[in-house]
């Protein structure tokens, strides 16, 4: 893959935030207070994000609608006024998004005692409070720039990937008291990894054709680093705050130690 200087710096001034993200993953797993239902409420809230979007659509469409009501729109238009696997992609993402609300969702149902009810996405449809503030900030950027804003957005979409790659790492465990529910969501995040690795990689492939100047290329740094904070924030809600005081402070401000962008995996996809 060959990448620009200024996308390895975009990358570089990444990882740092990747890493946070997956601290507070981390630190969730080991939580002393960790129990079924708080395992239940991050799942839920995946679902709420997986189906609803966070920003990446209407929302009162979330992923779900939006896109299949721009299937229908294309379906007059494809391969006259619209190219087919512009249309595939959007199918693609329609389905993508959906397996992987579903995945989360089997994983908080298998996790449900006796009488206790199914999850539904209209019953998630309230994001929690720092969720909303990520989805207003990426709504800010496309408002700034619609360019560089819905770039920046992409850029950050899935946060490399953290929840699952150390998701998946629970499947390796096998015991003690967690272990149903790292087995549960090690199997969901497998199924949702690779995707989002490409929907990642869909979200840089391209920038350095674009042609941004220096000015724009700083605008995005900022746009991309202000959102990866706000994922930090988004995700340590989400898992009830591990992430507290000096450990918080220092990963908002970009210093855990990085993660290192696996620029043969992401190579592999591209040309494979
Ligand atoms: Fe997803
Ligand atoms: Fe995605």
């Amino acid at each position: 893959m060959s990448v620009s200087v200024n996308l390895k710096q975009l990358i570089n001034a990444a990882a740092p935030y990747w890493a946070g993200e997956a601290e507070v993953f981390r630190r969730y797993w080991e939580l002393p207070g960790r129990s079924r239902e708080t395992d239940r409420r991050w799942l839920a809230l995946q679902c709420s994000k997986e189906f609803w979007g966070s920003g990446l659509a209407p929302l009162d469409k979330g992923i779900f609608l939006g896109p299949a009501e721009e299937l229908i729109a294309a379906f007059p238009r494809i391969d006259l006024e619209l190219d087919r696997h512009a249309v595939l992609d959007i199918a693609e993402g329609l389905y993508a998004e959906f397996a992987h609300y579903c995945a989360f969702a089997d994983a908080h149902d298998a996790l449900a005692l006796p009488g206790e009810a199914k999850l539904n996405p209209h019953a998630l449809k309230t994001a929690w409070k720092e969720d909303l503030d990520l989805s207003t900030l990426r709504f800010a950027h496309k408002k700034e720039n619609a360019k560089l804003g819905d770039r920046a957005c992409r850029f950050t979409e899935g946060g490399y990937c953290t929840l699952f790659s150390e998701g998946m790492k629970l499947g390796e465990s096998g015991q003690g008291p967690h272990a149903r529910a790292n087995a549960l969501i090690a199997e969901a995040c497998s199924k949702v990894y690779e995707d989002e690795f490409g929907h990642m990689l869909k979200g840089i492939i391209g920038l350095d054709a674009e042609g941004l100047t220096v000015e724009e290329w700083t605008t995005l740094e900022r746009m991309a680093l202000e959102q990866l904070r706000g994922r930090i924030y988004m995700r340590n809600a989400q898992f009830g705050a591990p992430l507290a005081g000096a450990a918080l402070v220092r990963t908002l401000a970009g210093g855990a130690d990085p993660i290192a962008f696996d620029y043969a995996k992401a190579g592999a996809r591209l040309t494979g």
